[in-house]
């Protein structure tokens, strides 16, 4: 695992822009994974700022992204598929049927999860997956206790999720209990990992990840295991993680 300390959010996405950036300059047909909340919008402001002044190219490019609410359309802007059409897939050259996002609205979850798995698949496996992290250490919709073997699979979020969501809706009640989201597998079989953390209340999250042992209890822990794993946290993210690691910009272990 690689950790990169970043003074504040700007430079925390600045990082994280390098390292896509540089992902699609090497490999323009790449396949990318990509996430949502409030961690990486800056990443994808930084992209569209690449794409408008140097032509950073995302037309070879596919894009599957982790999760989604249950029975919400793509049309609704509450929903992960618009998120991601407003903040990345309509201001870059990604081609529209490049970019994946589980359905919510599908009658059958389980046969949905399979057909987004043989997707992913069948575009090569995914070459470098953007994460972020939920205050109880989930990524994507991976909540603690979560079977470490699971693909894409119908998830029930959890409470202290449900309540760190409701920012996004106009009242609690309104956030969807249910979700679809790529599984632990799917994400330990993606070549690259990138995990982005801001913020004081990701500290606990960013120590279990990076600290902890490795247990579905914090379910980023398992990202020790990753072959090429990066986490790039700011300086308030990393409140709890040892003082010996920040002397540097770079740490690995
Ligand atoms: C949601 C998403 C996760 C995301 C997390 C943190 O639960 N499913 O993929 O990492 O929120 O969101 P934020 O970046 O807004 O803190």
């Amino acid at each position: 695992m690689r950790l990169i300390f970043a003074e504040d959010y700007e430079d925390m996405s600045c990082e994280a822009a390098k390292i896509v950036s540089g992902q699609i300059y090497l490999k323009p047909q790449s396949v990318l994974g990509l996430a949502t909340g409030s961690t990486p919008v800056g990443l994808y402001d930084r992209l569209v700022q690449l794409y408008q002044t140097v032509g950073l190219d995302f037309s070879g490019v596919t894009t599957f992204n982790l999760d989604e609410y249950v029975g919400m359309s793509s049309e609704n802007p509450e929903s992960y598929h618009y998120f991601m059409k407003k903040h990345l897939f309509s201001r870059v050259n990604l081609r529209p049927d490049h970019c994946f996002v589980p359905n919510g609205m599908a009658e059958d979850l389980e046969e949905e999860g399979r057909r987004y798995d043989a997707m992913i698949e069948a575009a090569g496996g995914i070459d470098l997956q953007v994460l972020g992290i939920g205050r109880n250490a989930h990524i994507g919709f991976n909540e603690p206790d979560i079977k470490f073997e699971a693909m894409t699979h119908e998830v029930r979020l959890d409470d202290e999720t449900i309540r760190a969501n409701a920012r996004f809706f106009a009242r609690e009640e309104d956030v969807p209990r249910y979700a679809i989201s790529m599984g632990i597998r799917n994400i330990m079989l993606a070549r690259r990992v990138l995990l982005l953390a801001s913020g004081p209340e990701k500290a606990e999250a960013v120590y279990a990840a990076a600290c902890g042992s490795v247990s579905p209890k914090a379910p980023a822990s398992i990202l020790q295991l990753h072959r090429d794993a990066t986490i790039i946290v700011d300086a308030a993210a990393a409140a709890r993680l040892p003082e010996a690691w920040k002397e540097k910009r770079f740490y690995n272990f």
